[in-house]
C-alpha cells in the first residue's frame, strides 16, 4: 500500500508568506543542487492530505542540512555538562514529548513550569512555544540551549566543542560550505531536521485518503469532533457535538488552527501564557492550540500537564471549564449550570477517534532516531 503523495520541490512553493516576509539577502548561498557541487536539495515528501509546506528562503532544505540537524538534535554537547540533548526532553516514541513527564528537568535538576511540547508537523507552525514567543523555528531553537533550566550552555561554548570535532567540521562543510559553525548554522540545521518530522500516516490519514478504514465508533467520534456543541436555542443541549474542530482544525489535516485560546482551564490563570509575552490583558491565559496528532502518546496534557488521560481532557471540555475574562467564545459551557451533555457513549467515541491519530510509522521512523556519534 503506497502512500499517495504530492511532491513539492521546495523552491517552487511560491506566493508564500515567507516570500513576502523574507528580505532579499545578497549573501544568500547558492540554491542547493545548483551547479558547482554544494549540498543536495532535500525532496520533502508531503502527504496528499496536508497542505504544501512553506520553507524559509534563507534556509532551504538540503540532505546534508537535515543530516547535520539530526546529529545536533541528539547532541548532548549542546548542554553545559554534556548530558542533555534536545532528544532528552523530546522522545520519539512519545511524539517527541518528555517521556510522560509533567515537567522536564534541565541539567541542573530544576524543573520548568511547562510541559514539553510535541514536535510534530512543525513545518506548518505559525509560531512556537505554548505562548508563541518565537516566530520561527530557527529562532525557537536558540532558546533551549541557553535556558538556565534546560541545557544551560552558551552557544559559543557549545559551538567550540563541536568545531573541535573533525567529524562535525566535515558535516558543517557538507551542509553549509563552512569549516566552522556558529549558532545560526546550528539552528538552521536543526530546523531543517524538525521540518522532516511529518506525521500523516495514522489510521485516520489512511481512511481519509481512501487507503483503509477506522472502526465505526471512531468514525462517529470524528463526526462529534466536527459538530457544534449544543447551543440553545439553535441546537438543543445534548444534541450537539463535542465541538473540537474550531481550534483543533482538521480541515488542513493539522488539528490546530495555530492560534491562541483560553480553553477555560482556570478562573485565574496562574500562567499568563501569551499575555506574559504581549503584556496585553486580553491575552492572559491564552495558549497555542496544540496538534492532536499522536495525542494518545503525548500525555500528560495541557501547557502544565494537568491532565493525565485523554478521558480527563474530554471530561474537561464536556463540563465546560472555568469562566474568566479571556475565555474563548467556543468554550460555550463555562456556566457552572451547563455542560456539553455528552453521554458516556459519545465521550468514548471521541476518545476512539483521538486514538486513530496515532501514527506508528512516525513514532518508529528510523530516520528520526539517534544516529550515534558523527
Ligand atoms: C529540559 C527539557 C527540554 C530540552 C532539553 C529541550 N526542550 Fe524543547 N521544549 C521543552 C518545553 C518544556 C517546551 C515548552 C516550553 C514553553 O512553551 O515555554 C519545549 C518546546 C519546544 C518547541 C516548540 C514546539 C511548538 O509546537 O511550539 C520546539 C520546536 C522545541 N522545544 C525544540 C527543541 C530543540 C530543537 C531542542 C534542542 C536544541 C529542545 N527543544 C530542547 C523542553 C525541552
Ligand atoms: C477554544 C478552542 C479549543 C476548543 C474548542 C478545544 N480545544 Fe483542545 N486545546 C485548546 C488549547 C488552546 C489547548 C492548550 C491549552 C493549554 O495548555 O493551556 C488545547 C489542548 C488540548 C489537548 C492537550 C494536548 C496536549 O498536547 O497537551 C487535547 C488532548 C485537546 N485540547 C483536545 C480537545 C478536544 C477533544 C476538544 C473537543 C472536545 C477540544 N480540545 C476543544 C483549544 C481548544
Amino acid at each position: 500500500m503506497s502512500m499517495k503523495s504530492n511532491r513539492f520541490h521546495i523552491s517552487l512553493v511560491l506566493g508564500s508568506f515567507a516570500l513576502l516576509a523574507s528580505n532579499c539577502n545578497p549573501e544568500e548561498p547558492e540554491p542547493p543542487g545548483s551547479s558547482g557541487g554544494g549540498p543536495t536539495a532535500y525532496d520533502l515528501d508531503i502527504p496528499s492530505n496536508l497542505p504544501p509546506m512553506v520553507i524559509p528562503f534563507d534556509n532551504p532544505m538540503t540532505v546534508e542540512g537535515v543530516n547535520l540537524g539530526r546529529f545536533l538534535f541528539f547532541e548532548e554537547r549542546l548542554s553545559d555538562d554534556n548530558s542533555l540533548s534536545c532528544a532528552g526532553c523530546h522522545a520519539q516514541s512519545f511524539g517527541f514529548t518528555d517521556n510522560g513527564l509533567q515537567f522536564s528537568e534541565g541539567i541542573n535538576g530544576i524543573a520548568g513550569q511547562r510541559n514539553a511540547m510535541a514536535l510534530i508537523n512543525l513545518g506548518w507552525g505559525g509560531s512556537f512555544f505554548w505562548d508563541g514567543r518565537s516566530a520561527t523555528l530557527e529562532e525557537q531553537i536558540l532558546e533551549p540551549v541557553v535556558n538556565p533550566i534546560e541545557m544551560h550552555e552558551q552557544w559559543p561554548d557549545a559551538m567550540s566543542k563541536l568545531n573541535a570535532d573533525a567529524a562535525y567540521r566535515d558535516l558543517f562543510t557538507a551542509a553549509f560550505g563552512v569549516g566552522s559553525m556558529d549558532s545560526v548554522h546550528a539552528a538552521k540545521a536543526i530546523a531543517q531536521f524538525l521540518r522532516t518530522l511529518i506525521s500523516a500516516n495514522s489510521p485516520y490519514d489512511r481512511w481519509k485518503r481512501g487507503e483503509g478504514t477506522i472502526p465505526l465508533d471512531a468514525q462517529l467520534g470524528y463526526d462529534l469532533f466536527r459538530l457544534e456543541g449544543g447551543y440553545p436555542p439553535f441546537i438543543p443541549n445534548g444534541q450537539g457535538g463535542a465541538d473540537c474542530f474550531h481550534c483543533h482544525t482538521d480541515a488542513a489535516g493539522l488539528f490546530t488552527d495555530e492560534q491562541f485560546h483560553n480553553n477555560a482551564l482556570d478562573a485565574v490563570p496562574p500562567d499568563p501564557g501569551v499575555g506574559g509575552v504581549t503584556g496585553d490583558p486580553f491575552d492572559i491565559g491564552k495558549f497555542k492550540a496544540p496538534t492532536l496528532r499522536n495525542v494518545a502518546v503525548t500525555g500528560p496534557y495541557m501547557h502544565d500537564g494537568r491532565f493525565n488521560t485523554l478521558q480527563e481532557v474530554i471530561d474537561h471540555y464536556n463540563e465546560g471549564g472555568e469562566d474568566s475574562p479571556t475565555v474563548d467564545g467556543f468554550m460555550k459551557f463555562v456556566d457552572p449550570d451547563e455542560t456539553m451533555e455528552l453521554t458516556p457513549q459519545k465521550k468514548a467515541q471521541v476518545l476512539a477517534f483521538l486514538q486513530q491519530l496515532t501514527d506508528t510509522a512516525f513514532l518508529t521512523n528510523p530516520a528520526f532516531q539517534d544516529p550515534g556519534p558523527p
